[in-house]
Formats: C-alpha cells, sequence, structure tokens
C-alpha cells in the first residue's frame, strides 16, 4: 500500500475506514435543505465526542439561515462557499481549557465523518479569533470560534477515495523511523 492505493485489498468490510478513506473536502453543494434528524445526528456525532477528562470543552451552533449563511461566508474569508450551504456549524471551545482545540478538532471529525456517512459534504473554514462569527450566533466571551463547518449535499460527483496524500512510509514507521509498516 506503499503510496498507491487509498484501499487496503484484502482487508474486512468497514465503514469506518471507509467514511475515512473517501471523505473529502466539499466546497459546492446542491441547492437542497438538510432533514432536521440529518442534522441532529450530525450534533450528536459531536456530543458524543470524547475530550480530555471528558471536560467537553465545546459548543456548536447550527445555522439554516440563509442570510447567516451568507454572512458567515463573508465573515470567514477562507470559506465563502459558505454562503451557498444548506446549513454550517459554529463550532467554539472553551476559551480557559488548554486541550480544548485537540477536544474540538475530535468532535469536527466525528461530525465530518457522521455527516459524510449520510450523504452530506462539509468541510472545515477558518480557525479561531472569529469573535466576528461568535457575536454573530450569540456565543458567549467564554468560547473562541475554532471553525465554521458549511453542510450541503455535494453538487458534483465525487473521486471517492481518490486523495493527494504522502505515499504510506512518508507518513508511518514499525518500531522506529524509517522502517516500514
Ligand atoms: C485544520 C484545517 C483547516 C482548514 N481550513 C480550510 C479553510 O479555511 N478553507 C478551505 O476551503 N479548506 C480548509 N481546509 C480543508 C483542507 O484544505 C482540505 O481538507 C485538504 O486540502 C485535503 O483535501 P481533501 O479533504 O479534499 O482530501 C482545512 C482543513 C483542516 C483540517
Amino acid at each position: 500500500m506503499h503510496g498507491k492505493s487509498n484501499t487496503l485489498t484484502g482487508a474486512m468490510a468497514n465503514e469506518v475506514f471507509d467514511a475515512v478513506r473517501t471523505v473529502l473536502a466539499v466546497r459546492e453543494y446542491q441547492d437542497k435543505p438538510i432533514p432536521k434528524d440529518v442534522l441532529q445526528l450530525i450534533a450528536e456525532a459531536g456530543r458524543l465526542t470524547a475530550s480530555g477528562s471528558n471536560k467537553q470543552p465545546w459548543h456548536f451552533v447550527f445555522v439554516t439561515d440563509r442570510q447567516k449563511l451568507q454572512e458567515l461566508g463573508r465573515l470567514v474569508r477562507t470559506g465563502p462557499y459558505t454562503a451557498q450551504a444548506a446549513a454550517a456549524i459554529v463550532v467554539g471551545a472553551e476559551r480557559d481549557n488548554p486541550l480544548a482545540v485537540s477536544d474540538v478538532s475530535r468532535a469536527i471529525q466525528s461530525m465530518i465523518l457522521a455527516a459524510w456517512a449520510e450523504g452530506v459534504g462539509s468541510n472545515w473554514t477558518g480557525f479561531t479569533g472569529h469573535d466576528d462569527v461568535r457575536d454573530l450566533v450569540g456565543l458567549p466571551d467564554s468560547f473562541n470560534v475554532i471553525a465554521v463547518l458549511p453542510l450541503g449535499y455535494p453538487k458534483r460527483k465525487l473521486g471517492k477515495g481518490l486523495k493527494n496524500r504522502k505515499p504510506a512510509n512518508e507518513v508511518y514507521s514499525a518500531e522506529k523511523f524509517g522502517n516500514p509498516l
């Protein structure tokens, strides 16, 4: 598997691995709402994520209002396409918790993968310092906005599993750096 393929030949079916293998950053969305129960499932994936000392130093604000989505697309310069998304999650991390960024990043991945398994594409946009976004959704000052995650059904068919990644031998080793696994 040294960089040639994203699949593990001979591996048993593994839906979690498959989601990791195929998920991609989705930046173009269909004009189609996401059902409430799907948004709820994505929220639960975030809520159920583990965190350091189980502190759960996060809050996720789900936005579907078109005007607010447009405002999010304007405020986060690296994610203007949020304006066309069906929904977005504003992800807040508690400022006074030194592990919050790690915890929240893990919750973000849970939500991205849960969304993907429902056919909903998403992406991570922005990174810290968005007090304007925090104020837009009324998060208390004690939170730092770590990301805005636009959500939507992908507009285009995505090449499932075709990823641009470093080859395996550059990324992991057995026992000692450089020994192939
Ligand atoms: C921490 C982090 C921050 C990111 N920030 C942005 C961003 O601001 N705007 C954007 O369009 N994509 C952003 N991305 C998406 C990455 O660029 C993308 O996942 C990466 O290029 C790999 O592409 P793929 O997910 O389609 O395989 C971010 C991803 C991560 C993990």
